[in-house]
């Protein structure tokens, strides 16, 4: 909060709620489109669910909104042919398409990727093991479609997945679905649609969907519910049956809520794989990776870290070790003599990462765990 983003939008918002409230409907527009993009990256910014939804729902405001001024202008205001207006729409779209494929391959490697040993085998059951040998996963040995990740934030599933995507030579389509209701709403059946013909265009494809959660969110009859509601049919329906030849096609779901997934969701990701906090194994690996590249004190103990880290993410270990990285450069800087190019920086020690771990702590609480379990006996994986 209060953050110049935040600001931002705010003043926006409200520049574009009195343009509007004073008849000057049109003017509004702009300002409307502006705070919802504002929200729409304060969402991508925000680790806070609460906040996260709170944007959400705003930015979906302002785009209804937006939705409702157009249809009432444009068909009387507007002398373009219907035609036109169509072929730039498609053209939109196709860039919105573009912009969501992932040409680089992801800087993760396989290797850098410590424990969630159950979800890495997913994985290459589902798509590292078809695309090397199409030929053994045919008929009753299908590949999945449909693959859920669901677990507490930070723990890895979009880290698994970039690291999918530089191990196989496939097209890697990135999508959030918060992102993709709030810009695209109205259109968002569309894109989807185009979506998934590009990725059967370009197969083998990885489809990978973030906040699917987003598009479960139908309650009550509102507009909003029923324009989401179509966009997740259209989504399931994709998911399910657009390859229809031999082309390879996965769709990877990412969630947080997983209980917000509803019945019809979870028939089409027929693979769910629970990821969730790390192991002390996984742990100890994870300090390794976090500090590569860089000479640690002789006092400095992977081992015993890994065993009184319990709790932590695999976001906050890699937090916990850029923290304690760079305590010898503060000190540096609190001397003044960072920038003495003949000064060595010490190597980081055993204190700097209790201390560190004195301000780190533990995200994810254990009753919030407590719930993901849960889920995981009933539906998981
Ligand atoms: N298995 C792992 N090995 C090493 N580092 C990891 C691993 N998993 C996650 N990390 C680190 O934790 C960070 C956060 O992980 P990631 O963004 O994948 O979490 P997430 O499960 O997608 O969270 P969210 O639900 O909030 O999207 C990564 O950027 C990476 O630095
Ligand atoms: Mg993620």
């Amino acid at each position: 909060m209060g953050s110049p983003l935040f600001e931002a939008a705010k003043k926006n918002a409200s520049l574009a709620y009195k343009l509007d409230q004073s008849g000057q409907t049109q003017q509004a527009v702009k300002y409307y489109v502006s705070a919802a993009e504002q929200l729409q990256k304060l969402i991508n910014f925000t680790d806070d669910p609460n906040m996260k939804n709170l944007y959400y729902h705003k930015a979906m405001e302002y785009i209804l909104r937006v939705k409702e001024i157009r249809g009432i202008i444009e068909p009387s205001e507007s002398p373009t042919p219907s035609s036109s207006s169509t072929t730039q729409a498609s053209d939109e779209i196709s860039d919105a398409i573009s912009s969501v494929i992932v040409r680089e391959k992801p800087n993760v490697k396989w290797e850098d990727v410590a424990g969630m040993e159950e979800a890495k085998r997913a994985l290459r059951e589902a798509v590292i093991l078809p695309m090397s040998r199409p030929d053994l996963f045919k008929g009753a040995r299908r590949p999945w479609k449909g693959i859920l990740m669901y677990g507490p934030p930070g723990c890895g599933k979009t880290y698994l997945c970039k690291a999918v995507a530089s191990e196989v030579d496939s097209t890697f389509f990135s999508v959030s679905a918060a992102n993709l209701i709030s810009k695209w709403l109205g259109e968002s059946e569309k894109l989807v649609n185009e979506l998934y013909e590009r990725a059967v265009e370009e197969a083998p494809s990885i489809i990978f969907f973030d906040e699917i959660d987003a598009l479960a969110g139908t309650r009550g009859g509102s507009s909003e519910g029923e324009a989401m509601r179509r966009v997740k049919t259209q989504l399931l329906q994709a998911v399910e049956g657009f390859a229809t030849g031999d082309e390879l096609l996965v769709t990877v779901g990412a969630t947080n809520t997983p209980w917000d997934i509803d019945a019809a969701m979870r028939r089409r990701f027929e693979r769910r794989v629970y990821v969730t906090l790390p192991e002390r194994d996984a742990r100890e690996v994870m300090f390794s990776i976090h500090t590569k590249g860089i000479k640690m004190g002789a006092d400095v103990d992977f081992s015993s870290l890994a065993e009184i880290t319990g709790g932590y993410t695999a976001a906050d270990i890699a937090l916990l070790c850029r923290e304690s990285l760079m305590q010898p450069i503060r000190e540096l800087d609190a001397e003044g003599a960072l920038t003495d190019m003949s000064v060595q920086v010490r190597a980081p020690n055993a204190a700097d990462f209790h201390n560190a771990m004195m301000h780190i702590r533990p995200s994810v609480a254990p009753s919030e765990l407590a719930r993901y379990d849960e889920w995981c006996d009933k539906f998981g994986g």
